[in-house]
């Protein structure tokens, strides 16, 4: 099948199916992490009949080197193309210097913002065995399930004006803007009710009203989004420093989080942390469906590149595992090999298996490989 075989830009490697993949494993443990990857979607592909066109190609500093720059245009082509892209992590010390339009991060924002992913899902799941993993005190984190639903393609991340300018007294200003219309709110909106909907039915919209304009926007634009289309939902509203401090105080009090670009990006890490480690937990970041209802998709874990382990064989692969389930439900409806892949990795790490990041006291620590593989072997001993 030639799935597991090293990777070439662009090359496509040809399977009977007509599902489409983009994967971009990018920097530092991303790389290593997609290799496990590759054996659970090669495992499906022998024992579910579930495959993919795969196509594989560059980002963020990998792009750099090879290319010169975070992302090359064919490559958002493809990502375009694609059903779904499956994207590891960019960045790391050897590209810190260069210039702001230069750095790697940059691969991802474009793919965020070039193909409309506006709606970025991050689950923050505590898993029975890690139960121990985390840094709250397990009676806090037992059975913690929240979706932070972190808007992705506006707010001060991409706002103008923004930039350097210097002053005629020479200082130097720097420039950023947080704007949001109500139409990127609402539309945000309608994913995080949508999914409040399936889950617990509420809801907590966060924001700065008591100093930002646009976060007072942001809150009557969710209130009257609420009372027109979902009723149900129970809705609240929480400044973002006052949610900071619930998710460690209480942070079972939540179902679902909706937030701004930064304050999503702020309050996802560390929520993630409830949960042990930032190697655990998957997510995804959706656009809004075409006519045909495709609808663009990209999933990462949140771990970044992690430079300091990275190839040491040392990362935990399950975050990029988890991603790629996360795959299987949003992008191709199979619930089944989604649910099944993610018992998988819970049973993994009941047995005892950790890596360094979530190592507790009567585990056995191993490596990147010996846990991909031990997934694979689950799989396995489930699908007998
Ligand atoms: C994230 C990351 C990115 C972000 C970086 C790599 C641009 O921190 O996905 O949370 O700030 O959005
Ligand atoms: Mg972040």
């Amino acid at each position: 099948m030639g799935l597991d075989s090293p990777d070439h830009p662009g090359r496509r490697i040809a399977m009977p199916a007509n599902r489409t993949l983009l994967l971009l494993p990018g920097d530092g443990i991303g790389p290593e992490v997609m290799t496990e990857v590759r054996h659970v979607i090669g495992w499906l592909a022998r024992h579910r009949a579930v495959s993919f066109e795969i196509t594989e190609d560059l980002v963020g500093g990998a792009a750099i080197d090879a290319r010169g720059t975070p992302i090359a245009a064919e490559t958002v082509a493809r990502a375009k193309a694609a059903d779904a892209v499956l994207f590891g992590a960019v960045g790391g010390p050897k590209w810190d210097k260069l210039g702001f339009a230069k750095r790697p991060e940059i691969g991802i924002l474009t793919l965020r913002r070039e193909l409309g992913l506006f709606a970025n899902l991050r689950p923050a799941v505590v898993l029975e065995p890690l139960v121990a993993a985390s840094t709250l005190k397990p009676e806090l984190v037992r059975g913690l399930d929240l979706m932070i639903v972190r808007e992705a393609t506006g707010g001060i991340y991409f706002g103008e004006p923004r930039g350097v300018e210097t002053l005629p007294d020479g200082q130097k200003r720097g420039i950023n803007t947080e704007v949001y219309t109500t139409g990127e709110i609402e539309r945000v909106g309608r994913v995080a009710f949508a999914l409040a909907q399936k889950r617990a039915r509420r809801l907590c919209s966060v924001e700065k009203a008591n100093v930002m304009e646009s976060g007072l926007l942001w809150r009557e634009t969710m209130t009257a989004l609420g009372k027109r289309e979902f009723p149900e939902i129970a809705l609240s509203h929480m400044y973002a420093d006052n949610c900071a401090m619930q998710l460690v105080r209480n942070p079972r009090q939540f179902d679902v989080i909706v937030t701004s670009n930064l304050f999503g990006d702020l309050l996802s890490d560390l929520a993630s942390m409830l949960t042990g480690s930032l190697g655990m937990l998957p997510s995804a970041t959706l656009g809004a469906p075409d006519a045909s209802g495709k609808r663009p998709a990209l999933y990462e874990p949140i771990h970044g590149s992690a430079p300091d382990i990275a190839g040491k064989g040392l990362a935990n692969p399950m975050a990029e595992i988890l991603s790629f389930a996360m795959l299987l439900r949003w992008s191709f409806a199979l619930e089944d090999e989604a649910a099944l892949l993610e018992r998988a990795c819970t049973n993994v790490l009941a047995s005892g298996l950790r890596t360094p990041d979530v190592m507790a006291p009567g585990c056995r620590e191993v490596g990147t490989k010996a846990m991909g593989e031990a997934v694979v072997k689950e799989l396995d001993r489930l699908a007998a």
